[in-house]
Order: structure tokens, then C-alpha cells, then sequence
């Protein structure tokens, strides 16, 4: 069940130019699960108005992370939030990743390891991560990766001496393709219709997608994405849905 509270910064620092992790004090009682995400909205401010949607980085008891890049300016007013700052939080919203039973495949462009590194770090040492980036000094959270991961194999733009030249689907075909594992992925629009292309319809394949939002709970159908049944909400229902429903 979602709620609304307001939410004490404990920390709000830069990964990269870019990009920050946001970490916020909850109450303790809420439940969240890795897939599913929150409205953060500004406090005091009218402008912008509309709370913004971030998936649930990491959750420990009272404590919730966020990963976000800067993009406009919601993102650009939270990335200057300070310490013991309040933000109204709702959530946790949408449908999460159904759980693995045994090994899987996580595939990751971007800012999209924001929706599945819960999901890695609450199933140690069962993940085959396939991590894309544009360049080497975009690779989060590397060494905590190897850590909770059974194998991390990583894309970049340029090769470097540990990551492969090209994009994160055609790794994937190269070294993860005989795997037969769900698949569960977060990226950009391009990566999700490649890897639609690949998929074979028999393989589980659970794909978090992103649309702009308004009320977050259902009533404005300001997010739908078009799905072999019709036009679905990626709010309530989504953001995880399984890729070969997406009319990608
Ligand atoms: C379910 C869900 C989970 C998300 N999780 C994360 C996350 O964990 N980390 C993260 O960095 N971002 C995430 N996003 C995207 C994030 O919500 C937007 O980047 C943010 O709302 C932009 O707000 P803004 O005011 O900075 O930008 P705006 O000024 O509103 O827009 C700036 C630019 O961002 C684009 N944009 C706005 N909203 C979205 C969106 N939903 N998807 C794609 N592009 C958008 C606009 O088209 C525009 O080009 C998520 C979105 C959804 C729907
Ligand atoms: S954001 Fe209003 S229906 Fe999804």
C-alpha cells in the first residue's frame, strides 16, 4: 500500500557531473520491493508543481535511496537540496520485478541500473549483470557490482582493459544469449526494442519502462504505453511489464 510522508534528506551528493544518489529517512514500516518507485516532490514550491517519479534504488530500514541524472528542472532543484531538507515523499507505487527463483540476467543501460540494483543486491550472487555506458567514467557502483553479482560484464563506447566495445544488447548476444535465465532490464526506449528483437518469446523477460507522469495513482492516463492489449498504465499498471506484452 502506498503513503504520502515527508522525508528528512540524509544525504544528496554527485556520483558523476550528472548524476546524484539522493538518501532519505522513511518510516520504518514502509515496505518497497526492487522494480516499484516513488514521487518525490519539492517542498514549498509550486513550480514545478508535479511531484517526479524515481525508481527504489536501495531500502534498509528507514532509509531509502534514490539514483537520478539531472535532466530538467525538477531534477536540477533536487540535485540542490541539502542535508536535513524535507521532500514529500508517495509511494512505494506500480508493479515490481517478479522474483527470481535461481540465477538471472539483469540488463542495464544507463541510468536504468537506478530500477535493478535493488533487485541485484536482494538476490546475492545470483545476477548476470550486462552493464552499458557511454564511457568508463559512467560505470556506478563497480566495485559494489562485483560484490552482489554473480558475473558484471560491462559496455563502453571505447574499449577499455575490462569492458567490452559497443552497445549493452549486442554484449548481451555475445556473452549472455545461451543463457537461459529470465532477463530483467531497465534502459532507454532503443535499448528495449533491441532487446525485443532478441528475446526469444519462451525466455521471461521483465523490462521497467519510463513515461512522463502526472498523478502517479491511475487517474489521468497521462503515461500510458501501448501493450497487445491496449494502452496500459505505466503507473499502476507497470512500470514492470514482460517485454513480449510492449509494442515497442
Ligand atoms: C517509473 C519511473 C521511474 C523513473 N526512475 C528514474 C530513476 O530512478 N532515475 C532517474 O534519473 N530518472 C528516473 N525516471 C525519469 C525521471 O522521472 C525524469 O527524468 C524526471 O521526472 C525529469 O524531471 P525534470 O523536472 O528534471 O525534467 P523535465 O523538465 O520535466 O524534463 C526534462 C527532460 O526530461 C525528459 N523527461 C521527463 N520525464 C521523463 C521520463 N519519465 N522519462 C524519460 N524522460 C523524461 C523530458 O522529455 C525532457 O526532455 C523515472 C521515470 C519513471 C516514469
Ligand atoms: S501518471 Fe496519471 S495515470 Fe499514470
Amino acid at each position: 500500500m502506498n503513503k504520502l510522508f515527508k522525508s528528512k534528506i540524509i544525504t544528496n551528493e554527485a556520483v558523476t557531473e550528472e548524476i546524484y544518489l539522493i538518501s532519505l529517512e522513511i518510516p520504518e514500516n514502509i515496505e518497497t520491493k526492487p522494480g516499484q518507485f516513488c514521487i518525490l516532490r519539492l517542498n514549498h514550491r509550486l513550480d514545478p508543481l508535479l511531484g517526479r517519479p524515481f525508481s527504489i534504488f536501495d531500502h534498509v530500514c528507514g532509509e531509502i535511496k534514490f539514483l537520478y541524472r539531472v535532466k530538467g528542472k525538477g531534477t536540477k532543484i533536487l540535485s540542490q537540496l541539502k542535508k536535513d531538507e524535507l521532500l514529500t515523499v508517495t509511494g512505494p507505487f506500480g508493479k515490481w520485478y517478479p522474483f527470481p527463483q535461481g540465477d538471472f540476467i539483469v540488463i542495464a543501460g544507463g541510468i536504468g541500473l537506478a530500477s535493478v540494483y535493488y533487485l541485484i543486491k536482494k538476490f546475492p550472487k545470483k545476477a548476470h549483470l550486462f552493464y552499458g555506458v557511454r564511457n568508463e567514467n559512467e560505470i556506478l557502483f563497480y566495485e559494489e557490482l562485483k560484490e552482489l553479482a554473480k558475473h558484471v560484464y560491462i559496455s563502453t563506447e571505447k574499449e577499455t582493459s575490462y569492458t567490452y566495445r559497443g552497445v549493452v544488447t549486442e554484449l548481451f548476444k555475445e556473452k549472455g544469449k545461451s543463457l537461459s535465465l529470465p532477463i530483467y532490464a531497465c534502459g532507454p526506449m532503443v535499448m528495449l526494442k533491441e532487446l525485443k528483437k532478441i528475446v526469444n518469446e519462451a525466455q521471461p523477460c521483465y523490462v521497467a519502462t519510463e513515461e512522463r507522469m502526472a498523478c502517479g495513482v491511475g487517474a489521468c492516463l497521462g503515461c500510458v504505453i501501448e501493450t497487445k492489449q491496449g494502452f496500459k498504465r505505466v503507473c499502476t499498471d507497470g512500470p514492470v511489464f514482460e517485454i513480449k506484452e510492449l509494442l515497442l
